[in-house]
């Protein structure tokens, strides 16, 4: 197990988080835990409970239950199980069960701790850290949550090995993301990667890399009040596309669609050179993610775009690299250019889009 510093909380990153569960048990104080977890990953939790000798709770999720009724579902499991401000909650599974979890433990008794154990690599990379809880509401993604940071991180790589091979390609449109802002180096290992089967990644080491830039961001940032923001790099379009889709398209795939399509306005806007955003396109494709969308109005998804929390005044604003390790936030860009934007990723990339 690994103990990376994280903004204010240790990310450990391991094969079996059930050796950490007493130590994140002291940290928080607390006198006893309850963990509950999406039920896919039953196993993996029941490891975890027996090691911190408390009650398992297993929920059905999945993105059509991010919502404020399975909310209420977990705080009805907390107060029947007596929970109060001196239990510590596990919420295991991928990035809606932590994201969900954390949000109900951030709001039960005006809050208690929390601890996320991670078993996607959304979740190890990306959902777990930083202190964002939430929902989906009125079909906008994670309308509803709060801010509110954990006790700790467990981010269980042993649980790797239950995800299916398109669940590990989805979890890297996040450490795509994390590359593009982070630079040369780690983008350029990913780019090494990209032929290697998925399950023989060293996922240990390519977590941990985004780990890392996600923790340097959120450290400066915690609230959102500025930088943190780039890490929403392919998300104002990828929300659109996941909403407009009914949440079809699962949010990896969006994110990647989103990634061709913020380097497309980086080309617009001036800056992004054409062959680092044919990188990112190929890169992509490499590794299997869709780079383009069909079916959905242009319309549905400039009024979606408009819904965005980054959204101010109904105007728009985007993340957009201007090189592979630069990304800016808070572009603006006008609704021609995105719609321009919007046609080209209904297309497959042209020539000039790849390397
Ligand atoms: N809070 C944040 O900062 C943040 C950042 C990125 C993403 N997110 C959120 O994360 C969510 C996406 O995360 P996700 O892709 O992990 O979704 P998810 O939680 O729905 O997991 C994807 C699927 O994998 C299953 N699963 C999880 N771990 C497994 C395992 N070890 N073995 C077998 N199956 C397993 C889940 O049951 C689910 O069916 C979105 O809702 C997104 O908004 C939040
Ligand atoms: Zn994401």
């Amino acid at each position: 197990m690994i103990a990376i510093e994280g903004p204010g909380y240790p990310i450990l990153v391991g094969d079996d988080p059930a050796v950490a569960v007493r130590d994140v048990l002291a940290r928080s104080g607390a006198q006893r835990a309850i963990v509950l977890a999406d039920r896919n990953v039953a196993g993996r939790a029941k490891l975890l409970a027996r090691a911190a000798e408390a009650p398992l709770v297993l929920f059905k999720l999945g993105e059509r239950r991010k919502t404020l009724r399975t909310v209420a579902r977990a705080l009805e499991v907390l107060l029947h199980g007596g929970a109060d401000r001196r239990t510590l909650v596990f919420g295991a599974g991928g990035g809606v069960a932590t994201d969900l979890f954390g949000f109900a433990a951030s709001i039960y008794m005006r809050g208690v701790p929390f601890a996320p154990v991670a078993t996607s690599v959304v979740a190890m990379a990306d959902a777990s850290i930083g202190g964002k809880t939430g929902v989906d509401f009125a079909a906008r993604k994670n309308l509803a949550g709060t801010f509110r940071d954990p006790v700790a991180v467990l981010c269980d790589l042993g649980a790797i090995e239950t995800l299916r091979r398109a669940q590990l390609r989805e979890g890297l449109a996040e450490i795509v993301k994390a590359a593009v802002i982070a630079g040369e180096e780690p983008f350029g290992r990913l780019e090494a990667l990209a032929a290697t089967p998925l399950r023989a990644w060293p996922w240990d080491e390519v977590i941990r890399a985004a780990v890392e830039t996600k923790c340097a961001i959120v450290a400066g940032d915690r609230l959102e009040a500025g930088r943190r923001e780039v890490l929403n790099l392919g998300h104002t379009f990828g929300h659109a596309i996941e909403s407009v889709a009914k949440f079809e398209i699962p949010h990896g795939s969006a994110v990647a669609i989103g990634l061709r399509a913020a380097g497309l306005l980086g080309l617009e806007q001036g800056g992004f050179a054409a062959a680092d955003h044919a990188r990112v396109v190929t890169l992509l494709q490499a590794i299997g993610l869709p780079v383009r969308v069909r079916g959905l109005r242009r319309r549905a998804l400039l009024n979606a775009m408009r819904g965005d929390k980054k959204a101010r005044d109904g105007r728009l604003r985007f993340v957009v690299p201007s090189a592979i390790g630069n990304v800016r936030f808070g572009v603006d860009a006008s609704d021609e250019t995105v719609e321009r934007v919007l046609d080209a990723v209904a297309k497959p990339p042209g020539d000039g889009e790849r390397s």
